[in-house]
């Protein structure tokens, strides 16, 4: 759709000499020569600062430099406010919002005199939201990752949002920390402006826009207080102007051998099982056929290399002083797709030359890893007949294989009244389900399903059990726990058939999930009544169009009218 010039669609709005030309030139003005509307690329800065999404608050400031970049090239650039969502700040959950983002994103990016985007995100959403609109709109579209937080210190010790908060509340349940302490770390563990800094969602898919090529390489990763930042997004302005006159577009780039190499870095870096749900949706949008089981086929055997909370000990400062994501991606280079390329125009793989790892301590070499496997592995059974996924590299060895009787909870609020229960009848071997919690059952697939452990069994040392949930996990957690589950229990899936008692079977070796019930009494089986009375049945609104329309989590969790792209050709006249 781009010309020459790269300001074909642009162009569209502001050339010519009638009427509506003038509309379109003349309330844009505002200061503006008139060779701004001489055909030079319009580029739309899509940005998603806001004060209430603290992770993003500082992004002004990085558009400013996107800005400077822009104009140096010889571009027009515009800063676009996006719908925002704080993962934090909103309820019921973010992930609730993020295909409203993405619709938002994309209709005003196509309703809008621009050529090309680029795309500030951070908190956990923002990123995969302006992704999967960029898809849509198929304009060309560079990310600017909005960077992680310094490291928090407390006492010395390093502070991970996140991870360390369950830490740290857990102490002030046990005593060992006033609760006046812990409060007072609220500012050692927030320490800057950026986003999280373990290797959560935010981290996870600052890299994975990286890795699937929609960044300029180096640039995930950067804090976001360090100058470098600024210097890279200054480079990104500069880099989009030339895009829209190339005509470079994120289909060009978002192939299925981007979303490999999007797949093996998330293994290295033991990443956030979010990812699964964002990049299946991204490429749902530009029609690429990924599925949930390449997770699982190109995730296998990639080690584990990134030692950073949730999983290990560093955070995110560590691991760019200790040479950042591209070190990463050069110990698996051998892994890598070659004809993956990024927006700066050549291979991923002719990138790393040059980033060397120089602590050891926090970026391991493939051959002496913090795990030889750290894929993420996709079970199925009658008890998930679309697909869940596991993180073993997060879960404890001795339950990846692991029979129990189920202790089933209908909603979170079952679970936060009965969990403690002296009387619940549960072991160590139980196996925790949970359902209606899946996209359209609660609605918005929230973060529960690494369920707290009964009292009484962390009383007795029990640090870890076998837990389902047709949920998702934060990416700062951990433990034994199968998420995901498809079809969730609210669409009809067997999740809502399981019964206390039922034995279940969990091989992660075996790739299995499976509800030891005979075939004959699941089939004779209704859904549990109390499961179904609390699926939300929201009756206006977002909300609504939300539980009508969205997928299954096996396939992204879009909705299902969004999947696919529509294009950027130019709508018709406004008047
Ligand atoms: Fe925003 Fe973690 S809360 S990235
Ligand atoms: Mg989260």
């Amino acid at each position: 759709m781009t010309g020459p010039e790269g300001g074909a669609r642009s162009a569209q709005f502001y050339g010519g000499e009638d009427r509506n030309a003038y509309l379109h030139r003349a309330w844009m003005r505002r200061g503006m020569p008139d060779h701004a509307f001489d055909g030079r690329p319009h580029i739309a800065i899509a940005n998603t600062a806001s004060e209430l999404t603290p992770c993003n608050s500082h992004l002004d400031e990085v558009a400013q430099s996107v800005k400077n970049g822009v104009y140096e090239a010889g571009g027009i650039p515009h800063n676009l406010p996006m719908v925002s969502i704080g993962e934090t700040t909103v309820r019921t959950t973010a992930m609730l919002w993020r295909n409203m983002a993405a619709m938002a994103a994309e209709e005003l990016l196509r309703a809008n005199p621009v050529d090309a985007v680029v795309l500030l995100g951070g908190c956990d959403k923002t990123i995969p939201a302006l992704l999967m609109a960029a898809a849509s709109v198929g304009i060309p579209a560079i990310v600017v990752p909005g960077g992680p937080m310094l490291n928090g210190t407390f006492r010395g010790q390093p502070l991970g949002c996140g991870t360390d908060v369950w830490k740290l509340s857990e102490e002030v349940r046990a005593g060992g920390l006033a609760s006046d302490v812990f409060r007072s770390t609220e500012s050692s563990m927030i320490r800057s402006r950026g986003h999280c800094n373990t290797m959560g969602t935010a981290s996870t898919m600052a890299f994975m826009a990286e890795a699937l090529g929609m960044t300029l390489p180096g640039i995930a990763g950067i804090p976001a207080p360090d100058s470098r930042l600024l210097e890279y997004s200054h480079a990104t302005g500069r880099r989009i102007v030339e895009l829209a006159r190339e005509g470079l577009t994120p289909a060009d780039v978002l192939t299925k051998a981007s979303f490999h190499n999007a797949i093996v870095a998330l293994a290295a870096i033991g990443g956030s099982t979010n990812a699964v749900v964002h990049l299946l949706a991204i490429a749902g949008r530009v029609g690429v056929d990924l599925t949930l089981d390449d997770f699982d086929a190109i995730g296998e055997g990639v080690p584990l290399l990134v030692n950073l909370q949730p999983a290990g000990a560093f955070l995110m400062e560590d691991l760019f002083r200790a040479g950042g994501y591209l070190a990463v991606l050069r110990e698996v280079r051998e892994r890598l797709d070659p004809t993956a390329i990024t927006v700066a125009g050549r291979p991923l793989v002719d990138e790393l030359d040059g980033h060397q790892v120089w602590d050891r301590t926090v970026i391991r070499a493939a051959d002496e890893p913090l795990l030889p496997d750290a894929g993420i592995v996709v079970l199925r059974g009658n008890l998930a007949p679309s697909g869940a996924i596991i993180k073993p590299a997060a879960a404890t060895p001795a339950l990846l294989r692991h029979r129990g009787p189920a202790v089933v909870f209908d909603s979170v609020e079952d679970l936060r009244a009965r969990i403690d229960d002296p009387d619940l009848d549960v072991d160590e071997n139980s196996v925790l389900v949970l359902r209606g919690c899946g996209p359209r059952g609660y609605p918005g697939m929230p973060e529960v399903a690494n369920m707290p452990l009964p009292r009484k069994l962390l009383e007795r040392g029990v640090r870890d059990m076998v837990r389902i949930c047709d949920g998702r996990m934060s990416g700062t957690a951990y433990g034994t726990v199968v998420l995901h589950v498809a079809p969730e229990a609210a669409a009809g899936g067997p999740l809502a058939l399981v019964r206390d008692g039922d034995l279940i079977e969990l091989d992660v070796a075996g790739r299995s999930l499976t509800m030891l019930v005979p075939d004959e009494e699941l089939r004779a089986r209704k859904p549990a009544p109390a499961a179904t009375a609390a699926y939300a049945s929201p009756r206006r609104g977002w909300e609504q169009l939300y539980v009508q329309h969205v997928q299954q989590a096996d396939t992204g969790a879009d909705l299902d009218f969004l999947v696919g792209a529509t294009g950027p050709a130019v709508m018709r006249e406004s008047h």
